[in-house]
């Protein structure tokens, strides 16, 4: 099984109200370097596989038109700069792999693949690039580019990828750098070369900036649960984030997952699953009881509603309670109208029922869907079923309350799946690099696929709401 542990640079990240927990300590934490150096330790003590870094661009202003309510309430702002955290925590861990978020839309591939090499070197191979499009319009009011539609953000991406890993795997040959006192040669220039590209987003001529590294790819993390988004990912990702309601439902995504990964001529057990799933975990029934009770009293709605409304490039406070969902779909993630077709095959949801889906607070009940909630033993059972029904590899889990959730994941919950042997007790010395801890000892970078012109496949009829 894999773990990762789901973090920003920002307060109580993922849960609205949540800095407001007397335990919390993300609150001032976020934008301090001994919290993330002793975050990276703890982790590391648990061997989980790694740290994973959220990011975005811009204020999610799209909620009454205003950044106001999103300031107010901490959704993701303010935060700081994951990648400038990474280095701190690599010089204090030598295993932990570390994750970090960064966006197609809003930076160069040149740039990319120079900032990853360099992560690559600084960590010894622990690097790996969640592969994001960026879904919030305001970073474009900010200089950052244009804002794209959903689909061309994927084209654009498509490219993007492809330009940044022929910089890492084409540009220098292994033997390229000689450090040759005698013969005063530092690199040999005819084992570099440039890569020409010239395609319809980028012009990059090469050479890369930097030597190889000891992955020379990052591993490739993503998470994208439209058709568009799903295709990207069978082409392109070694791990898959995915959000799926419960296990039954989700091993019908997980299989379109592989079958997708199959077509594009990869083997389908090359890509790694991961669920993200909220995990509240307690010593005892009582202790779990009373936990759901704080998590209703912390929750804000007003927070979650702005998140949501930036996700999804709505503002839901602009419209009838009675509009179909499915009709006013914006620019931003389109993966939020599968998950509710998901939670409820049946129905079709209207932007009263998501306002109060989004908005209230609900006590967390065990087995419900996404959460991993309840005593140790409960929430250690579940993830076996998920593993087992969904065929899923692991998780990426989302630690709620944050600071007491990261407590109780590592001292509560690994201990138990160790105990039931799902989980490593110390890490296998022969995986050095992060994507060794995935594919084995001596994996290699996975090849590069050429486009399909098809789309992932639809879902089936049945399950649209
Ligand atoms: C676990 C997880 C983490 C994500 N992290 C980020 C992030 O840090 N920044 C971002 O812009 N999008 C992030 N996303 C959103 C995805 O990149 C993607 O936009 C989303 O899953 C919707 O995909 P779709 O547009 O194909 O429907 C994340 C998604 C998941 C499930």
């Amino acid at each position: 099984m894999h773990l990762n542990l789901f973090t920003q640079c920002s307060p109580s990240p993922q849960f609205k109200g949540f800095w407001r927990h007397p335990a919390d300590r993300s609150a001032t934490g976020y934008r301090d370097l001994g919290y993330w150096v002793e975050l990276g330790r703890r982790l590391e003590a648990a061997c989980l596989d790694a740290l994973f870094f959220a990011d975005v661009h811009g204020t999610y202003d799209v909620y009454q038109g205003s950044w106001r309510a999103a300031v107010r309430h901490a959704v993701q702002i303010p935060s700081i700069d994951p990648l400038l955290v990474l280095p701190a925590i690599a010089a204090t861990t030598s295993r932990l792999g570390l994750a970090v978020t960064y966006s197609t839309t809003y930076h160069a591939p040149y740039e990319c693949a120079r900032v990853f090499s360099s992560l690559d070197h600084l960590t010894g191979g622990r690097i790996a690039w969640n592969i994001v499009t960026s879904y919030l319009r305001s970073a474009s009011a900010n200089g950052l580019g244009s804002y794209l539609d959903h689909d061309e953000r994927y084209d654009r991406a498509d490219e993007y990828v492809e330009v940044a890993r022929r910089l890492w795997e084409e540009s220098w040959d292994d033997d390229a750098v000689r450090r040759d006192v005698a013969a005063n040669v530092f690199t040999d220039p005819d084992r570099v070369r440039e890569i020409g590209h010239d395609g319809r987003w980028f012009s990059v001529r090469g050479p890369h900036q930097c030597e190889p590294s000891p992955q020379r790819t990052p591993v490739l993390y993503q998470a994208g649960a439209s058709g568009r988004g799903m295709t990207f990912a069978a082409r392109h990702a070694e791990v898959v984030f995915l959000t799926m309601a419960e296990p039954a439902s989700g091993a019908s995504q997980v299989a379109r997952l592989r079958a997708e990964v199959a077509a594009h001529g990869r083997d389908p057990r090359s890509v790694k699953a991961l669920q993200g799933s909220m995990v509240m975990v307690a010593p005892t029934r009582a202790e779990a009881r009373r936990r759901a009770e704080e998590y209703v009293a912390l929750w804000s709605g007003e927070g979650q509603l702005a998140k949501w409304c930036g996700w999804m490039d709505v503002d839901l406070a602009a419209y009838p309670d009675e509009t179909p969902v499915a009709e006013i779909a914006g620019q931003g993630s389109q993966s939020f109208v599968g998950f509710l077709r998901r939670l409820g095959p049946e129905r079709t949801w209207t932007v009263g029922d998501v306002r109060y889906l989004v908005a209230t607070a609900r006590r967390p009940r065990t087995g419900a869907p996404v959460t991993l909630f309840g005593t140790v033993e409960q929430v250690a059972d579940r993830m076996e079923e998920w593993c087992a029904v969904a065929d899923v590899d692991g998780f990426n889990l989302i630690p709620c309350p944050t600071t007491q959730g990261i407590d109780d994941i590592c001292d509560l919950l690994v201990p138990e799946l160790q105990r039931r042997g799902l989980f490593r007790t110390a890490y296998d010395p022969a995986e050095r690099t992060l994507r060794e801890r995935y594919f084995g000892a001596g994996a290699p970078v996975p090849a590069r696929v050429p486009a399909r012109d098809t789309q992932a496949p639809a879902e089936p009829a049945a399950a649209r709401g």
